[in-house]
C-alpha cells in the first residue's frame, strides 16, 4: 500500500504496484471492519477504541469507513517511517563505532540507574542527538506535496492558486548555510551549544511544519529510543569496510540491499 502511494502507473492494472496496493487495503479494510462491530460495544483503550468514542462537533459518531480510513493512513504514516528512522540510526552507528560505544555506555548508565519510565528517557541525552541528527540526514519522508489554496508570491515566482508543488525537506536538511558540513554525521551540531538547526524557521522539519506537522512525532521519538536502548544493550554491529547504504528514496526512504551488518551479542 505505502509504495503503491507512488506508483508510476497509478491504473488499477492486476499485478502492478498500484494494484497490489489496492489488495492490501481491501485486507486491512475486511480486517478492521470485523472487528469494529464488537470493539463499538466494548472499546478497547488503544486508538481503535478513541475513534469508536469520538464525536464530531455535531455529537455524531464516525461511520465505520472513516475509521477504517483513519486507521489504514495512522498505519501508514506511523510504521514504515519509524522503521526507516531505526534502519538509518543503526546504519550510522555502524558506520561511527565511536558513536554507537558512547550510546551504549550512556544506555548501560541509564539502565543502572533506576526502573524505565517515560519521562526519564530525556536522560538518554546523546541518544537524542543521533536521532536528530539521522532524522536530518535520512529523512523518512523527503518531501511533501501541496496545492497552494490562493495565489502565493515566492521570491522571484508567482504562484497560481491550484498550483502542485513539492516542499522538498531533504534540501533543506542539507543547506550549507544552515547545516556546517551537511554530509557529516554530527549529532552535537544538535546541542545546545550549537542548535544549528535554529539558525532559521522550518530548516530542520522532519516532521513537516504548520498545521499538518506529525501528530505522532513524540510517540515516534519514545519508540525510537526505547528500541535502540534496548538493542545497544545487547548487541554490537558492524558493517563491511566501505559499505556505504544505497537508499531507495521514495516513498520512505529505505535500503536497497536491506542493509547487511555483522550483528554480535554482548556477553
Ligand atoms: C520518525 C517517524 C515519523 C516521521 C519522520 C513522520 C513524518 C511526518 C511528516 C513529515 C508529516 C507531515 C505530512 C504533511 O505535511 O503532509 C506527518 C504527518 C502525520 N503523522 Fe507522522 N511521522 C512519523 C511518525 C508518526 C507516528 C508514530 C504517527 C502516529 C502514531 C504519525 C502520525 C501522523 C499523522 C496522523 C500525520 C498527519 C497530520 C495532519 O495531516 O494533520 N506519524 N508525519
Amino acid at each position: 500500500m505505502v509504495k503503491a502511494s507512488t506508483a508510476l502507473l497509478p491504473f488499477k492494472i492486476p499485478f502492478t504496484t498500484y494494484w497490489h496496493g489496492i489488495q492490501g487495503r481491501k485486507v486491512l479494510a475486511q480486517y478492521f471492519q470485523s472487528i469494529l462491530t464488537e470493539r463499538r460495544q466494548k472499546p478497547s483503550s488503544d486508538i481503535l477504541g478513541e475513534l469508536c468514542l469520538a464525536r464530531n462537533e455535531d455529537g455524531a459518531q464516525l461511520s465505520d469507513e472513516d475509521i477504517i480510513n483513519h486507521l489504514i493512513f495512522l498505519l501508514m504514516a506511523a510504521h514504515d517511517t519509524t522503521a526507516s528512522t531505526l534502519t538509518s540510526l543503526f546504519y550510522e552507528l555502524a558506520a561511527h563505532p565511536e558513536w554507537q560505544e558512547k550510546l551504549r555506555e550512556e544506555s548501560r548508565a541509564f539502565a543502572q540507574s533506576g526502573e524505565m519510565r517515560f519521562e526519564r528517557l530525556v536522560e538518554l541525552k546523546y541518544l537524542d542527538l543521533a536521532i536528530k541528527e539521522t532524522l536530518r540526514l535520512h529523512t523518512p519522508l523527503i518531501m511533501i506535496p501541496r496545492k497552494t489554496t490562493q495565489t502565493l508570491e515566492f521570491g522571484a515566482y508567482t504562484l497560481p492558486p491550484d498550483t502542485a508543488l513539492s516542499i522538498l525537506i531533504h534540501h533543506h536538511h542539507y543547506e550549507g548555510q544552515i547545516f556546517e558540513q551537511p554530509e557529516q554525521f554530527d549529532p552535537l551540531r544538535f546541542d545546545e551549544a550549537r542548535t544549528e538547526h535554529k539558525k532559521c524557521p522550518h530548516a530542520y522539519v522532519p516532521f513537516g511544519g504548520g498545521k499538518h506537522h506529525c501528530i505522532g512525532y513524540s510517540f515516534a521519538e519514545m519508540q525510537i529510543k526505547l528500541v535502540m536502548h534496548q538493542i545497544l544493550l545487547r548487541y554490537q554491529w558492524n558493517i563491511a569496510p566501505g559499505y556505504q547504504m544505497v537508499y531507495r528514496h521514495i516513498p520512505i526512504q529505505e535500503p536497497k540491499d536491506g542493509l547487511p551488518v555483522l550483528l554480535s551479542s554482548i556477553g
